[in-house]
């Protein structure tokens, strides 16, 4: 028999039973239901609303029940409509009367809330941590090649020398707001619906700021139709997980590049590789291909959510059981995707000798040339002018910039002496840019310092 059965006179159709169920998904919620609801009846006793043996009754048999769950040996049934109802049944079937005095004062709108802010805050605490590990993974690869000459690209198009670990670092550094990103929400998430009831509170004394603190948020929420009806804290972490997976998803796209053919600059282990079934030669990046296809996946869920609380009234409507799906499958691919991708990248083989020889063609320090010529004295648009022709001259003539001969250079400018060819040297060309936020290696090395410190920080609390 439902819980809610006294105002029906007909058994749910069947096929509405199972519509209406969301026991399939929102059983992975049992931990913070239970947990929700011992706060709950704690609160309740405190208060006197409840008899103190009866709370206690509760959290006994809850906490029996979190336990056999835990073991595998609770079936929940679809009859029972969700993670809720279940709990609070099987409870009453194991303790009898205070079992049914667990929901005073309390509406499945202001648990269902608390419960996925519990699991949400567990879950973004779970991701931080293996964003962190990524970042460590990124830094033990950039400490490698602080003096790695690669070209660095615009358009795809060679465009000006930087090192490896300069290129490793920007990621780590997308790395350090996604981790910002969710502790932000995490910071905003951490208000209490518990007690805003099924829309508007109650008549009962109960003592919000308890059952907030008790479960270890700042404070209870300020408006029991707000509590009830909020879902940004979902949205929010949906959009934090949807750029994170963009950054994943530039770095696949790089991987895969890199470890073509035509770029070389890097070889996958063999681990994080497949095979054709066909064509026996072939290694493929499936990992990071995987991981830029799952990331469409994510941006999904946030547009499904997003949609589905677009124009809903005030306060909850049942179109709100429709948030846990995407949010659970968003979770469980950036929970999957990260740790993968961070075996990838740290077990990769680096080929600094490809990078370095394609840092050697296309002119990537063609606008080195022309900041010789300014700090000469030429205006930097004229030098620009001159470097321009000059590399028109190089391709006609099949050189490079450093291959032309001091007369060749000075044809175009007196200003041309035989310094030209250190400041034309790619590896000098990238460790003299030592701009603030620069590839030059002190440079690198600052942004190693700066995001180990973000890491450790973290780690110690
Ligand atoms: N299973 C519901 C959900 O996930 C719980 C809240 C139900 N509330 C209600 N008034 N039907 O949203």
């Amino acid at each position: 028999m439902k819980l809610w059965s006294g105002r029906f006179r007909k058994e749910t159709d069947a096929l509405v039973n199972d519509f209406n169920s969301s026991i399939p998904f929102d059983q992975r919620l049992y931990r913070e239901d239970i947990e929700g609801s011992m706060a709950h009846a704690s609160m309740l006793g405190e208060q006197g609303i409840i008899s103190c043996a009866d709370a206690e009754n509760i959290c006994t048999g809850l906490r029996g029940i979190l336990a056999d769950v835990e073991a595998g040996t609770i079936e929940f049934s679809a009859d029972n409509e969700d993670i809720h109802m279940n709990v609070e049944t099987i409870l009453t079937a194991r303790i009898g009367e205070a079992g049914k005095r667990l929901h005073t004062a309390r509406s499945r709108n202001d648990q269902v809330a608390l419960d996925f802010r519990l699991y949400l805050r567990r879950q973004i605490d779970e991701i931080v941590e293996q964003l962190l590990h990524f970042q460590k993974v990124l830094l033990q690869q950039a400490r490698q090649h602080t003096e790695t000459v690669m070209p660095g690209y615009t358009h795809l198009q060679r465009a000006q020398p930087i090192t490896f670990a300069h290129h490793l670092l920007a990621y780590a550094h997308m790395l350090c707001r996604d981790v910002t990103r969710l502790e932000d929400c995490r910071a905003r998430m951490n208000e209490c619906p518990l007690g805003s009831g099924a829309l508007a509170g109650t008549t009962y004394p109960i003592d919000r700021f308890a059952t907030a603190g008790e479960l270890g948020f700042d404070r209870p929420m300020g408006n029991s139709l707000d509590g009830v009806s909020d879902r940004d804290y979902a949205l929010e972490f949906l959009a934090a997980c949807s750029i994170l997976m963009m950054h994943l998803s530039r770095l696949a796209e790089e991987t895969i590049l890199w470890c073509s053919w035509e770029f070389k600059f890097i070889d996958l282990d063999d681990a994080y590789s497949t095979g054709s079934s066909i064509m026996p030669q072939k290694k493929n990046p499936d990992v990071a291909e995987l991981v830029r296809g799952k990331t469409g996946r994510v941006y999904g869920s946030l547009m499904s959510l997003l949609t589905a609380m677009k124009s809903l009234p005030l306060a909850y409507n049942k179109d709100m059981q429709e948030d846990k799906e995407p949010v659970f499958d968003a979770i469980d691919t950036v929970k999957l995707c990260i740790p993968v991708f961070a075996g990838m990248i740290e077990t990769m083989t680096v080929h600094p000798e490809n990078m370095r020889r394609a840092a050697g063609r296309g002119f990537i320090n063609a606008t080195d040339c022309a900041d010789y010529l300014t700090k000469k004295g030429m205006p930097f648009r004229d030098a620009y002018t001159a470097v321009g022709n000059l590399v028109y001259y190089c391709q006609e003539q099949g050189k490079t910039l450093e291959e032309l001969t001091l007369e060749e250079l000075q044809r175009t400018s007196p200003l041309f002496e035989t310094d030209v060819y250190e400041a034309l040297n790619l590896e000098n060309c990238a460790m003299s840019r030592a701009s603030f936020g620069g590839p030059a290696k002190a440079e690198a090395e600052r942004q190693i310092r700066e995001i180990e410190a973000f890491i450790q920080t973290r780690e110690n609390v």
